[in-house]
């Protein structure tokens, strides 16, 4: 836990543009800073950088946020890396909140296992170079598999010697508990005080995490008798979880971010493999059947997997279960599967690198093909088995969210099926439906979950309306969306000027009239809810409640930190963009029409005054626009004379906001 003061200090020494500019280059234009997005594919710079507001934002693919935010999202670095980043940057000595007690135990145990974890992986790595044996057995194994130095050293590939306790003694002499020892695993521990290293022998691949800290690893056997397990992994432990950790992401993340792909392989020794041979975007689940986990792991970098598996029907029936998971976590999957009884190392080493690539770009398929053609294999003509392949491809293609993409998995399969696409489509459409209706009723039956606890036994029945209500008919669209301007102008105005404060006529406790100063936020968020008016955008309309209640319970509004952290993508890039956009009226503008420029503050003033009662007028058009509709389709007389009596009232609203508007406008 980092303190919330260091926190600020680093927000405080944090220069935007210097951060960014260490991986963009970036030219100043005015008061901004311009260059070609790092996020996506451009040749005319459309990124953003504003050093006074600490934000970035691209117009071409709508990314944006502060700092933390950019190196988030750019070194995919987790929120307290990123601080220790900029902390580094800046000289900035991080302070760590006070912990509890136990608190502290659990953080200096997981702070011992990965002591523990980091001391034993640089100890076999160099056991590999350092020692005759280590150079003898575990580095020629290595080289016999073609492994390169270079490549050794960046997996931090290494040995553990061939004796009962060689690494246990060695660790212990540096001071490592035996606790430690216990919990990471790398020591078994047996009765009368015995213990031994799990990994006595093995040739080593330590697991690292995404910001590469060594959490545990992977020990292969060189022995070639059957008994002996060909790999020993690392059990779970307080900083080690299988199901959550991919082997080589480490190393992998940046390259499958540029490539926007991902290749899921089998095993440790297949990602090493792939790496020197040029395709570094690869990983490997550790040892486990692919988790939903994993998956998100993956997912955070890009949504684009290639599953390779070997040839043989155990590979192509454990393909079908583990990309089928893919698959549901809306990825977009596709399978390459290897000549029976090659994996990608085996097939590297034989074939050559370029080889291998070619392979790769040669065999993929997407999943639904890839899935068709492994259940029609088995079933020859048999037409009622083939019903029910085409059934289960519609469950299939029934999952995938985007249309376009399902229409031509649609095209596809019903070529594969020699079935016509109308009867697919139709098919498909039924089990669409019925997927819908099943998470309908999911969540109706989670929402009743929820709240029965929460209502007390007999609630009393509600009060019937005292008003009448009469039934307005549906009022066409674009009454509502072309308030889009007034709504704008007024979050703009909230967004870049909410904490200022303007001077508001009022009257004092004696009932003479008096100036006082109210924030522009305070002044906005008064108009409206006194006059309960609400915005038709709901992205307005969450910015608005933001400020309202930090207005009515006294905290700080939202800034621009705020909102670049949001992980609300529509809230966070309305409200940047309105940021980097500030002023709707030029100053240009203003002279041409023969307004002279006040200063800032009168202008804010004025501005505010006139953006309310245009959101006002705009708001009070709606409604006659809403009553008018009504009253057309209106045909019993009492509620046309309701219906009257509103219009009435609205107009004579209009007209003083029109007169209003006037007097602020000339
Ligand atoms: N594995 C395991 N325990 C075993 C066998 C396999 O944890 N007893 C895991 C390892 O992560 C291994 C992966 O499954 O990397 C794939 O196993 P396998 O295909 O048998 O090994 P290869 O990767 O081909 O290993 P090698 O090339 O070294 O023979
Ligand atoms: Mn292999």
């Amino acid at each position: 836990m980092i303190k919330k003061e260091t926190i600020d200090r680093i927000m405080d020494a944090t220069r935007i543009e210097e951060v960014v500019g260490e991986f963009v280059s970036l030219k100043k234009r005015g008061a901004n800073h311009i260059g070609c997005c790092p996020f996506h594919n451009e040749k005319t710079p459309s990124f953003y950088v504003s050093p006074s507001k600490g934000i970035f934002k691209c117009f071409g693919c709508g990314k944006s946020g502060n700092a933390v935010g950019f190196l988030m999202d750019h070194e995919h670095y987790s929120y307290p890396e990123a601080l220790h980043w900029l902390a580094d940057k800046y000289h900035i000595t991080i302070e760590e909140e006070q912990l509890t007690d136990e608190q502290k135990e659990k953080q200096t145990e997981r702070d011992g296992l990965f002591h523990v974890s980091e001391f034993a992986q640089k100890y076999f790595a160099d056991l590999l170079y350092n020692n005759e044996m280590g150079r003898a057995i575990g580095l020629s194994y290595f080289h016999q598999r073609g492994m390169s130095d270079e490549i050794i050293k960046s997996f931090g590939l290494g040995y553990c010697l061939d004796e009962w306790d060689n690494f246990t003694k060695h660790a212990r002499q540096q001071g490592y508990s035996d606790a430690v020892l216990e919990k990471t695993g790398l020591t078994i521990f047996k009765e009368e005080g015995r213990c031994f290293d799990r990994f006595k022998g093995r040739v080593m691949f330590p697991i690292y995490s995404i910001s590469g800290r060594v959490l545990g690893f992977s020990g292969r056997t060189l022995s070639k008798e059957k008994q002996v397990a060909k790999y020993v992994n690392s059990p779970d432990s307080e900083i080690y979880d299988k199901s959550h950790t991919l082997y080589g992401l480490f190393q992998a993340r940046n390259a499958i971010s540029r490539a926007d792909k991902c290749y899921l392989v089998e095993g440790n020794v297949d990602v090493v493999s792939m790496h020197q041979s040029g395709v570094c975007n690869t990983v490997a689940s550790c040892g486990t059947s692919l988790t939903v986990e994993q998956i998100r792991l993956i997912k955070r970098y890009t949504p684009n997997v290639t599953v390779l598996y070997d040839g043989d029907s155990a590979g192509i029936k454990a393909a079908l279960r583990a990309v089928g998971l893919l698959f549901e976590e809306g990825m977009h999957v596709r399978v390459v599967l290897f000549p029976d009884g090659e994996d990608p190392d085996s097939y590297a080493q034989k074939y050559g690198s370029t080889q291998l690539q070619e392979y790769l770009r040669d065999h993929e398929e997407n999943f639904v093909n890839f899935k068709t053609r492994v259940l029609l294999e088995d079933i020859e003509h048999d037409p009622i088995r083939k019903a029910e392949v085409l059934k289960e491809m519609v469950r299939t293609i029934a999952l995938v969210p985007d249309m376009i993409e399902r229409q031509e998995y649609v095209k596809q399969t019903a070529f594969r099926l020699n079935v016509s696409e109308t009867v697919l489509t139709q098919e498909l459409a039924k089990a669409m439906a019925s997927n819908a209706q099943k998470a309908w009723k999911e969540e109706q039956r989670r929402n009743s979950q929820q709240s029965a606890p929460d209502q007390p036994e007999s609630l009393p029945p509600a009060e019937p309306e005292s008003a009448p209500v009469v039934e307005t008919p549906a009022v066409p669209e674009n009454a509502t969306r072309n308030a889009e301007p007034q709504e704008q102008q007024l979050v703009r105005l909230l967004i870049n000027h909410g904490d200022k404060e303007v001077q508001q006529d009022a009257v004092d406790e004696a009932g003479n009239p008096c100036t006082i100063a109210l924030r522009v936020a305070e002044i906005i968020v008064d108009e409206l809810t006194s006059n309960e008016l609400s915005f038709s955008n709901p992205v307005y309309q969450q910015i608005f409640n933001l400020y309202r209640d930090a207005v009515q319970q006294g905290t700080p509004l939202p800034d621009a930190n705020y909102f670049a952290m949001s992980t609300n993508s529509a809230l966070r890039n309305t409200a940047l963009t309105l940021m980097l956009n500030p002023y709707s009226v030029s100053p240009l503008w203003m002279q041409r029409k023969n307004i002279a420029v006040p200063s800032p503050i009168t202008h804010l003033r004025r501005e505010l005054e006139e953006s309310i009662l245009c959101f006002k007028q705009k708001k009070l058009e709606q409604e006659l626009e809403k009553n008018s509709f009504a009253l057309r389709s209106c045909t019993d007389p009492d509620d046309m004379l309701i219906l009257m009596a509103q219009r009435k009232q609205l107009t004579q609203l209009r007209q003083a906001v029109c007169q209003q508007l006037n007097r602020v406008i000339v």
